[in-house]
């Protein structure tokens, strides 16, 4: 089985397109792909629980063409005439902030692998996997595929190697979904347009959430979980300033705050998508997912290693 990672981001959205560091934490959640027993004369991919089916023929899947372009991308990287059908498990939501599409890329391309019995570097997924998922967002930071191909928790900038992040204790979160999908590339060039028009207080917006980044991974290096809270809300505040929040993201946010979180944020792309809390007990955690679930959504928990 080939697997790739979903991702939350804990400081640094799109500020990290524009060359600012992101922080990210790899979970265990992801996209487990599997080879199907046979000999197509295509290669094709099936994915649950979507229902969603495409193949690298000439024929074009309607309604699914994004995904059959980054197929035929990753099926373009191996210069045989070898077809595979591929089966793929996707246990994250899709278009959520947990990097849904990268982890599939990684999979599919480890899967691609596995088939023909190669084992490509880390470096060589990852870089393969940007090229797919450019196919969904034109021009994607790469933090979502770094996180999809090496998992942990981790300092991203790009164009630069992965920094480790190793926290003085574990980090409890709970992830939460909106119950409203949003696409990454509309939000991008929304933020992209706006540091376009005003350059320079955008850009400062930019700096202070690098700020924040930095100071982020010194708190989760101290163990200080009190100031990684209050960061985390800083950071949502300089995102929801871009227009990056909804009105059910906020009262998902204010929900985890008065049942005792120390800090929250939206995570991801925004516009929808998910929030993320953090909690210093199994109690407010626990009291945490209730009021999120008492609201409807979807809850997931989150474990950083130490
Ligand atoms: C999406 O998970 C994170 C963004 O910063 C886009 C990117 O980094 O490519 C919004």
């Amino acid at each position: 089985m080939a697997y790739g990672h979903g991702k939350v981001i804990l400081f640094g959205e799109h500020s990290v397109v524009h060359g600012r560091p992101a922080l990210a934490l790899a979970v265990e959640r992801g996209a487990e792909v599997t080879l199907v027993p046979g000999q197509p004369s295509l290669t094709t991919l099936h994915i649950e629980p979507w229902g969603v089916d495409v193949d690298t023929g000439g024929d074009v899947n309607v309604g699914r063409e994004p995904l059959q372009q980054a197929l035929k991308v990753a099926r373009g990287f191996y210069q045989d005439d070898r077809e595979f059908a591929l089966h793929a498990t996707m246990r994250l939501p899709s278009g959520a902030g947990m990097g849904s599409s990268a982890a599939l890329g990684v999979a599919v391309l480890r899967a691609l692998d596995d088939a023909r019995g190669l084992v490509s570097s880390g470096e060589l997924i990852y870089e393969r996997s940007l090229a797919w998922e450019r196919v969904f967002h034109g021009n994607p930071s790469g933090v979502d595929n770094a996180m999809a191909t090496y998992g942990g928790m981790a300092m991203f900038t790009k164009g630069q190697p992965l920094t480790r992040v190793v926290p003085r204790h574990p980090v409890s979160l709970v992830v939460a979904y909106s119950g409203s999908s949003s696409s990454t590339k509309i939000m991008v060039d929304s933020v992209a347009r706006q540091f376009e028009k005003e350059p320079e207080r955008v850009g400062k917006v930019f700096d202070a959430i690098a700020a924040i980044v930095n100071n982020g991974k010194l708190a989760l290096e101290t163990g200080d979980l009190t100031s990684l809270g209050q960061l985390m809300t800083m950071n949502h505040k300089l995102l929801s300033g871009m227009m990056l929040s909804t009105d059910p993201l906020e009262e998902m946010i204010e929900t985890a705050m008065a049942a005792g979180a120390l800090g929250a944020k939206v995570t991801g792309a925004g516009g929808g998508g998910c929030m993320v809390a953090l909690v210093d007990s199994p109690e407010h955690q626990s009291a945490v997912k209730a009021a999120l679930v008492k609201l409807g959504k979807t809850v997931y928990d989150v474990e950083s290693g130490s």
